[in-house]
């Protein structure tokens, strides 16, 4: 395979080495791809740029996982929406008929609240807020374009290097919602990215895939689990908060009968294996330190 990662960060360089050690080609395109390890080829490229066709590889499978960096509507706009469009025409221009899948990495912002229900690819999206609706219109954007596309909603990505709820725990911050349970979807770096790589081998794909572990978990149930990981005291409850999350529980069952297997199917199993890492690489600093 000859695949484009467009906006190859956190998500998209963990599939691009993965799909290196295969022995595939992959471009990863970024503003600044000087820190993409090899065997990803770097493409400095602006996905906004009106001349990016003249920039674009031979390729025949495109994996869309940018992010917008600035929090706000029109931040959203550009990335989700202006920037697919802009790769979308570009790829037409440039090499439109051979690209066989065209995936979109989008989130579980498009779903409102259920008020815990179980939601899925059958679920009408309700988003609350830009970081939705922006991302559902670049959904729209991608599945009605002449290119062969599917999308991948992602719960929210925890993993090496993304450590914000360890450290809220260790820190006593992490207070849990007074009125619950709300759930919260998450998946770990290695399995979005794992699920991509599937996606891109699978012979035919449904045109949306829900990508979350098993175990939608009720946030408190994570800072407990977490802080009994890490030694912390137990998180407090906070009547007022919780009031204003979408509450839903997200299904991963279309991608698991797809054939996908999770490393991680839940929190526990993840964070587990984050903090086993990170006093490795403590007992090695401290040797080194000797
Ligand atoms: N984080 C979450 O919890 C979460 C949850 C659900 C879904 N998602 C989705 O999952 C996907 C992957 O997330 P991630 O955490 O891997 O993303 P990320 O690392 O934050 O960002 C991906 C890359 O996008 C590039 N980028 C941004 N603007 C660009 C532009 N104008 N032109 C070219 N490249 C650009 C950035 O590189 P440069 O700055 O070098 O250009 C960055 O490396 C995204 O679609 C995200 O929305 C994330």
């Amino acid at each position: 395979m000859r695949v484009l990662i467009a906006g190859c960060g956190y998500v998209g360089t963990e599939l691009g080495l993965r799909l290196g050690a295969e022995g595939h080609e992959v471009w990863g395109l970024r503003r600044d791809p000087s820190v993409l390890p090899e065997p990803i080829r770097p493409l400095a490229a602006d996905l906004l740029d009106p001349h990016l066709a003249e920039r674009l590889p031979e390729v025949d499978q495109v994996v869309y996982a940018a992010a917008a960096n600035v929090s706000s509507a029109e931040g959203y706009r550009a990335i989700y929406v202006r920037g697919v469009e802009n790769l979308l025409a570009a790829l037409t221009r440039s090499a439109g008929t051979g690209i066989e899948r065209f995936l979109f990495v989008s989130s579980t912002a498009v779903y409102g609240d259920s008020g815990g229900d179980w939601v899925d690819e059958r679920t009408p999206p309700a988003p609350e807020n830009f970081r939705g609706s922006e991302v559902l219109d670049g959904e729209h954007t991608t599945l009605e374009s002449p290119i062969p596309a599917t999308v991948l909603r992602l719960g929210g990505i925890y993993g090496p290097g993304r450590t914000r709820l360890i450290e809220m725990v260790r820190q006593g911050r992490a207070r849990c919602p007074g009125e619950g349970p709300i759930w919260s979807n998450r998946i770990h770096r290695d399995d979005a990215a794992g699920a991509l790589q599937h996606l891109l081998t699978l012979p035919a794909l449904e045109p949306v895939y829900l990508g979350v572990d098993d175990h939608p978990t009720p946030l408190c149930e994570v800072y407990r689990g977490v802080a009994e990981m890490v030694g912390a005291p137990e998180p407090t409850v906070d009547p007022g908060l919780g009031r204003d999350r979408s509450n839903k529980r997200c299904s991963n069952r279309l991608l698991r009968e797809s054939g996908f297997t999770f490393a991680y199917p839940s929190f526990r199993e993840g964070y587990r294996a984050l903090l086993a890492t990170e006093a490795g690489e403590g007992e090695a600093g401290e040797r080194q330190d000797r």
